[in-house]
């Protein structure tokens, strides 16, 4: 080592670190950087490793010079290598800097099936007439869904109701939700006044108008003198709350081997307000349910006496309601899950 040239290569070893050091852009670099300036094999430190080689009175200076560059580039190094620490945070902090200002991105929110409100409301206005609500099976037994309801086997007017039999010939899917009338009356003393809502099946091509699965909801009330004039009464109340208050109400005869006498209830056509239209086919009037006297039949078969108990009952369909409610003209929307119809109920 020559000693005059010391001073003077420690300069350009420190010109070239330092260059080196500021060209450095990555932490892969800044290692080969490390390596190369301060690594075992280094030059510094083989210069500090062979100060011995020099005459005895160069080796402090040369010594405290090399040392001093080591510190130098040490530090160098430390501060480059916290510069792209914060070069690395500040990127991240930018890659994922969130805007608070922007609006946030709604949840979808579901919402209650067209049915489902229809029914609801339905509950409420009975239970605000004093009706309590019950429920019962899906799977019937023939005996309740026709035998206890004065339809025998045979009988012709179980053509009136298409049916599934689960296991011919004693069990099905219930036609209708009457069978709950005999159901709620065997397990109550009179008096009862009770809706029943739930599934119904029949065994039925769809269409417009028909599905093979659909909701009634059924009404009962028993006790001593209840007449026609009570249920004429309620349903008349029920369709005021139910659509507006000036609805009017139509009775007719109609037969169901359950009541006697038996009949249907329509009221005035909502789009025609009575004046005829394609929805009420031009009569002026919607049909909306079924009702009557309890048949004294059934009262006998649920363990009432008819001597001493009348009572009313009636069936509608909550679908049926919602159509002429909400103008739905196909009763197929109701099920076939189309999420565009489905959301306009929200
Ligand atoms: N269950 C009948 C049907 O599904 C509807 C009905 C009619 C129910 C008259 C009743 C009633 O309770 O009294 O067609």
């Amino acid at each position: 080592m020559n000693d005059r040239l010391i001073p003077e290569q420690l300069a350009q070893l420190r010109e070239r670190a330092l260059a080196a050091l500021a060209a450095v852009d990555s932490t892969d670099a800044l290692e080969r950087w490390r390596v190369e300036y301060l690594g075992r094999r280094a030059a510094v430190n083989t210069f500090l490793r062979e100060l011995g080689q020099l005459p005895p009175a160069d080796r402090r200076a040369a010594g405290q010079a090399a040392n001093a560059l080591k510190a130098e580039l040490e530090a160098a190094y430390a501060a480059r290598a916290q510069a792209l620490k914060d070069a690395e945070l500040a990127a991240l902090l930018e890659r994922e800097r969130l805007d608070v200002t922007l609006p946030g991105r709604p949840p979808a929110l579901g919402g209650l099936h067209p049915t489902t409100l229809v029914v609801e409301r339905i509950l409420e206005i009975f239970r605000d007439l004093g009706f309590r609500v019950a429920e019962g099976p899906e799977v019937e037994l023939d005996y309740y869904n026709f035998e206890a309801l004065n339809i025998p086997p045979e009988h012709p007017a179980r053509d009136m109701w298409d049916t599934f039999y689960v296991r011919p010939p004693d069990i099905v899917l219930r036609t209708h939700t009457s069978p709950n009338q005999v159901r709620v009356m065997e397990r109550t003393r009179p008096p009862v006044r009770v809706v029943v809502p739930g599934r119904c099946y029949r065994y039925e091509a769809q269409d417009a108008s028909h599905e093979w699965m659909f909701y009634q909801v059924e009404g009962l009330a028993v006790d001593r003198g209840l007449t026609m004039a009570d249920l004429k009464g309620v349903l008349t109340t029920f369709a005021r709350e139910m659509f507006w208050p000036d609805v009017q109400c139509r009775f007719r005869c109609d037969y169901f081997p359950f009541v006697e006498p038996g009949l249907d209830m329509s009221i005035t056509c909502h789009l025609c307000r009575g004046a005829g239209c394609r929805v009420c086919k031009g009569t002026g009037w919607i049909e909306l349910l079924g009702a009557g006297m309890v048949h004294p039949f059934v009262l006998r078969r649920a363990g009432y006496d008819p001597d001493e108990v009348t009572g009313f009952a009636f069936g509608m369909g909550p679908e049926r309601i919602a159509m002429v409610k909400y103008g739905i003209e196909d009763i197929r929307l109701f099920y076939g899950n189309d999420l565009r119809f489905l959301e306009q109920f929200r």
